[in-house]
C-alpha cells in the first residue's frame, strides 16, 4: 500500500517503517496513526518481514507527540475516543506483536512519540535524543498507554516525576533508567539498530513470538504470566523450528529456521 505520511524499506528480512512528516517533527497526526496501524499489520502478516525498525525522518525528531493541533476541537467523548482507539489500533498492536520491533529513537520523542517507542520491544537511542511526556504543560496526561508503560520500564517513582514535572530526559539519562538499552552515536544509530534485530531475527521465529506473548501477559491484568509461559513453552515442543534447533545443536551446525 501507498501511505503519505510513512516511509517502507525492506532490506532482507528488516522492514524499516520511518515516519515521515519531517516539517511538523514527525508528529502523529489521524492520518499517520491509521497508516501505522496498517503497515504493522501488514508488517506482522508478511512472511518476508522477520522484524520491525521504526525511526522518524530527518535528524531533529523521531516523533514530537500526537498532532496537537489535532486536539483543539476535541471534547470528552471524542477524547476518550481517540484514547482508546489509538491504543488499541496501533499501540497495543505494536506491542503484542508477533514480531520484534526496535523503536530507533533519533531524536524527540515527546508524548505520543514516546509513548509510541515504549509500544516498541526494545529502544535504542542517539545521543542527541530527547525524551518525555510533556502532557500535563497541555492540560492533558498521556493517553496512549504513557502512564502505564514509562511505569512499567523506570518504575513509578520516576515515571510520575518524568510525568508530573513534563521534563525532557538525555537518551543516557534514559539509559541510566532503563527507558532505552543502547545509546549510539547519530550516524550509528540505524547500524547498531540493524546489528541488533539481524542478531535477533537469527532465532527461532516462532520462539520470538512466543517469548513477546509471554512476557507481555505478566504485565496484561487478569492474566497469569506463568500459565501463557507454560503454554507457550509447551506449544513450541510442536514447532519444526524446535526439531531444527536441537538437531542443529547436536550436530555442531547453525540452525536454519524457517518459522514453522
Ligand atoms: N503537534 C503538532 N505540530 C508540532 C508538534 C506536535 N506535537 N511538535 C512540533 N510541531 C510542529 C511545530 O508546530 C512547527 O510547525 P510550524 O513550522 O508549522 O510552526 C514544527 O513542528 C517545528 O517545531 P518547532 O516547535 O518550531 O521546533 P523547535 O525546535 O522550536 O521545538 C519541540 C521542538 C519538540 C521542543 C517543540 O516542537 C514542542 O514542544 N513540540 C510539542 C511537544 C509536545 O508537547 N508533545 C506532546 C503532545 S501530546
Amino acid at each position: 500500500m501507498e501511505f503519505q505520511n510513512l516511509l517502507i524499506e525492506n532490506k532482507e528480512r528488516i522492514q524499516y517503517i520511518i515516519i515521515n512528516r519531517e516539517s511538523k517533527l514527525n508528529a502523529l497526526n489521524k492520518d499517520t496513526l491509521a497508516e501505522l496501524h496498517t503497515a504493522f499489520f501488514e508488517a506482522f502478516n508478511n512472511p518476508d518481514v522477520g522484524g520491525i525498525i521504526i525511526t522518524g525522518a530527518g535528524t531533529k525528531a523521531f516523533v514530537a507527540g500526537a498532532d496537537i493541533s489535532e486536539f483543539a476541537s476535541l471534547d470528552v467523548a471524542a477524547g476518550t475516543a481517540l484514547a482508546r482507539e489509538g491504543q488499541k489500533e496501533v499501540f497495543d498492536l505494536i506491542a503484542n506483536g508477533n514480531k520484534p520491533v526496535i523503536a530507533a529513537i533519533n531524536g524527540f520523542a515527546l508524548g505520543g512519540g514516546l509513548e509510541l517507542a515504549m509500544a516498541c520491544h526494545i529502544r535504542i537511542a542517539s545521543e542527541t535524543a530527547k525524551m518525555g511526556l510533556p502532557e500535563v504543560t497541555l492540560g492533558l496526561i498521556p493517553g496512549y498507554g504513557g502512564t502505564q508503560r514509562l511505569a512499567q520500564l523506570i518504575g513509578k517513582s520516576k515515571a510520575l516525576q518524568m510525568i508530573l514535572t513534563a521534563d525532557m530526559i538525555t537518551a543516557v539519562e534514559a539509559q541510566q533508567f532503563g527507558l532505552v538499552t543502547h545509546v549510539a552515536c547519530p550516524e550509528d544509530l540505524l547500524i547498531e539498530a540493524e546489528g541488533l534485530l539481524q542478531k535477533i531475527l537469527s532465532r527461532a521465529p516462532l520462539a520470538l513470538a512466543a517469548a513477546i506473548h509471554a512476557v507481555n501477559a505478566g504485565f496484561t491484568d487478569g492474566v497469569n504470566g506463568y500459565e501463557t509461559e507454560i503454554a507457550e513453552f509447551g506449544k513450541c515442543f510442536g514447532t519444526q523450528d524446535f526439531q531444527e534447533g536441537v538437531a542443529a545443536f547436536l550436530a555442531k551446525r547453525k540452525a536454519d529456521f524457517k518459522g514453522e
